[in-house]
């Protein structure tokens, strides 16, 4: 990584506990079997097995991590990616809204795109096919979706109409109301001969159509991911139940496959599954997700369960995340490290234990900021005398014991 801005907002990203946003994927140590269970799904999706995941793990543990490689590893397998925030409008007690917010977050290839994007990567792609006519291509499409809601149907027939006609303030309007738009003027759909709108019922026939759609479009699917559920907790009791009913419905839908090629992660802190407000108190959500506290407390992984409970990951991860880290930060800061890297990740543990905490207690987060700060008081400090001697240190399960070697 030779651009030294880069690697200054990776470093920066690293330092606040957040997510880089760019060459993340290197930096994800010690997640293979999560990495693996999550391939599995996409796979499923891309087989129209409908599947959803929910992870779960403590504040900095590192799941919107996987969310982030869900979407980089999706988008290279040509998944289609929604994310959905909820702290962003969606209430899942409105799922009238549903469909509006899931074309309002798409990415593919990690950039985001709207509706209108989609149609354009398609179509360069048919016009590449010597053998057959664009035209050929397009009057099926329509015919398909036309079968499938004729409503839908009747609009797209008009966008891609428009589109080719150039018709440039009637692209907009079809694809405002292909993207669920729910607030366009009466004036203008009547000048354009459009009916209705989205409503609680049709907002997810639209997004069967549209997961129809982008199946023919030739994507491998869509994955919707949304991170911090556990905000639901938040809400007033009577709309936290809602939504817990608009969470199962939607799995339900998932789960039996009624979206094509579709598939639902979410992610969210652990009060979701132990506080008194959490799914505890719904049942029906809880045994959708089949979460039993007797396979949490007993310690057994299950990877292939709808809940993955992220754990800590293990000692030489931490070495590896602190060697490739060091690698990059010693490329853009002054730095005389006098001792080896696995000791300053030692230096790390040891100075947590000082503050009664221990190795198990700590999450990546902690890991991370703690290990920034020492780097940056020895960059800072050459002559500094503390963090100038090997330590050494070994873990057995439930304390970490440390050796200074002089
Ligand atoms: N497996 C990993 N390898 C390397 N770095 C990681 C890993 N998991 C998380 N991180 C880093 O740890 C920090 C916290 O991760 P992340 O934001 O994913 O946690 P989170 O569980 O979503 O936190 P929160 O509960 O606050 O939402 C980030 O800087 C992230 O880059
Ligand atoms: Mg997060």
């Amino acid at each position: 990584m030779k651009d030294s801005s880069k690697v200054t907002k990776i470093i920066n990203s690293l330092k606040s506990g957040i997510v880089p946003s760019e060459n993340f994927r290197e930096f994800l140590v010690g997640r293979d079997d999560e990495k693996k269970e999550l391939n599995r799904i996409l796979d499923n999706i891309q087989s129209d097995v409908g599947s959803i995941k929910f992870i779960t793990g403590a504040y900095g543990s590192g799941k919107s991590s996987l969310l982030k490689y869900v979407m980089e590893y999706g988008g290279n397998n040509n998944f289609l990616i929604s994310k959905i925030s909820l702290d962003r409008g969606f209430k899942f007690y409105k799922l009238e809204e549903l469909y509006y917010h899931i074309m309002h977050g798409l990415y593919y290839k990690g950039k985001n795109v709207s509706f209108d994007d989609l149609f354009t990567i398609w179509l360069d792609k048919v016009k590449e096919d010597k053998n057959n006519k664009p035209y050929n291509y397009i009057n099926n499409l329509i015919k398909e979706i036309t079968t499938y809601n004729e409503s839908f149907g009747r609009v797209f027939f008009s966008y891609i109409r428009a589109k080719i006609s150039n018709s440039e303030e009637e692209m907009k309007v079809m694809s405002s109301w292909l993207s669920g738009e729910p607030n366009i003027p009466y004036k203008i759909k009547e000048k354009y001969g459009i009916k209705g709108s989205i409503d609680r019922n049709n907002s997810v026939d639209y997004l069967k159509c549209f997961c129809t759609l982008i199946e023919i479009l030739g994507f491998s699917g869509m994955v919707i991911l949304i991170d911090e559920v556990d905000v639901l907790l938040d809400e007033r009791s009577d709309l936290r139940q809602k939504s817990f009913v608009g969470v199962k419905g939607f799995i339900d839908m998932t789960v039996n496959s009624e979206f094509k090629n579709c598939g639902l992660i979410f992610s969210g802190g652990e009060r979701f599954f132990v506080d008194d407000k959490g799914v505890k108190t719904y049942e029906a959500l809880m045994q959708r997700l089949s979460y039993t506290e007797f396979t949490e407390k007993a310690g057994l992984m299950d990877y292939k369960k709808p809940v993955m409970w992220l754990r800590n990951i293990d000692l030489d991860s931490y070495y590896n995340l602190g060697e490739m880290i060091y690698t990059i930060y010693s490329s853009i800061n002054d730095i005389n490290l006098k001792i080896s890297v696995p000791s300053v990740v030692n230096w790390v543990f040891l100075e947590y234990k000082k503050g009664k905490r221990e190795f198990r207690d700590l999450t990546i987060r902690d890991f991370l900021i703690k290990y920034m700060e020492i780097l940056d008081i020895i960059s800072q400090n050459p002559e500094n005398k503390i963090y100038t001697y090997e330590l050494e240190a070994s873990y057995n399960g439930r304390e970490m014991k440390f050796k200074n070697r002089l």
